[in-house]
C-alpha cells in the first residue's frame, strides 16, 4: 500500500513509520521535516500535500496540538488551538483527502484518553478528543467507495512522560511501539468506525 503519515516525524508518528515501512510505501508529511511539508491548519497546504503525494491507499494522522491549562483561566483563544489544529486539522485531512484516496482505502486519525478519562488542565483535550471520536463514528457510516475510517486513542506514551508526566500521575503509560500496532490494525485490517483505545 501507499500510505501517507501526517506527523510521521513525531513521537507516535516515528513508531508508526517503523511499524509500517517494512511492508508498505510510506510517505512522511510533517510541519518542518519529512518528505512533504504540510500545515494541517491551512486547507490550501493540505490540498498541496495531496497533489504532491498523488493517489494513496491510506492516510494516517498522528498530529494536532491542544492547549493545556487551568479550566477557570482558559480563554476562547486557548480552545481555538485544539479546535483549529487537532480537531479541524484532522477533519480537513479527511474531507480534502477523499478525492485523493483509492477505493477501499482508509483514514486513521488520533484522539486520546482524555475523551473519557479527564485530568486537571486537560479540558480542551477532553473536548477535542471526544469530538474526533464522534466524527469518526459519524463519518464511517457515510464513507463512499468502501473507504474506512478509525481513530487511535492512546493513553500517555512512555516516551512522552518527561514532557507530560506531571499531568498524568496515576496513569500507566504505553510505548510508542505498542500504540503503533493500533494504526497497523486500522490500516491493514477491515474494521471501520472504531475507536482503538491503547492503555
Ligand atoms: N504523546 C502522547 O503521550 C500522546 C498521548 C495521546 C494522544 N497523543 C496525540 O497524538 C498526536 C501526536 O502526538 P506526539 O506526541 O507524537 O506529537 P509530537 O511528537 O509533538 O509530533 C507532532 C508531529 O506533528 C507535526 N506537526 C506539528 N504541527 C503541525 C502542523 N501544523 N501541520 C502538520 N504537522 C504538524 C510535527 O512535525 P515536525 O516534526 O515537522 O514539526 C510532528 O511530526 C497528538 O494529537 C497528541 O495529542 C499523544
Amino acid at each position: 500500500m501507499k500510505i501517507i503519515i501526517v506527523g510521521g516525524t513525531g513521537t507516535i508518528g516515528k513508531a508508526v513509520v517503523k511499524e509500517l515501512s517494512h511492508r508498505h510505501q510510506v510517505i512522511i508529511a510533517a510541519h518542518q521535516h519529512g518528505d512533504i511539508r504540510v500545515d494541517i491548519t491551512d486547507t490550501q497546504s493540505i490540498e498541496k500535500m495531496y497533489q504532491t503525494a498523488g493517489k494513496v491507499d491510506a492516510v494516517i494522522s498522528t498530529t494536532g496540538k491542544i492547549h493545556f491549562g487551568k479550566f477557570t483561566e482558559m480563554k476562547p483563544k486557548d480552545y481555538e488551538i485544539g479546535l483549529q489544529s487537532k480537531l479541524m486539522g484532522q477533519v480537513n485531512l479527511v474531507l480534502i483527502g477523499l478525492p485523493h484516496i483509492n477505493d477501499a482505502g482508509s483514514f486513521t486519525v488520533t484522539s486520546g484518553i482524555l475523551s473519557h478519562d479527564p485530568i486537571r488542565f486537560g479540558v480542551s483535550g477532553s473536548m477535542v478528543n471526544a469530538a474526533i471520536d464522534g466524527f469518526v463514528k459519524g463519518a464511517a457510516i457515510e464513507m463512499p467507495r468502501g473507504i474506512r475510517i478509525n481513530s487511535v486513542s492512546p493513553t500517555v506514551l512512555t516516551e512522552s512522560m518527561p514532557q507530560y508526566g506531571d499531568y498524568f500521575h496515576g496513569f500507566k503509560s504505553v510505548s510508542a511501539a505498542d500504540v503503533a500496532l493500533a494504526y497497523s490494525k486500522s490500516v491493514e485490517g477491515l474494521q471501520s468506525g472504531q475507536i482503538y483505545n491503547v492503555n
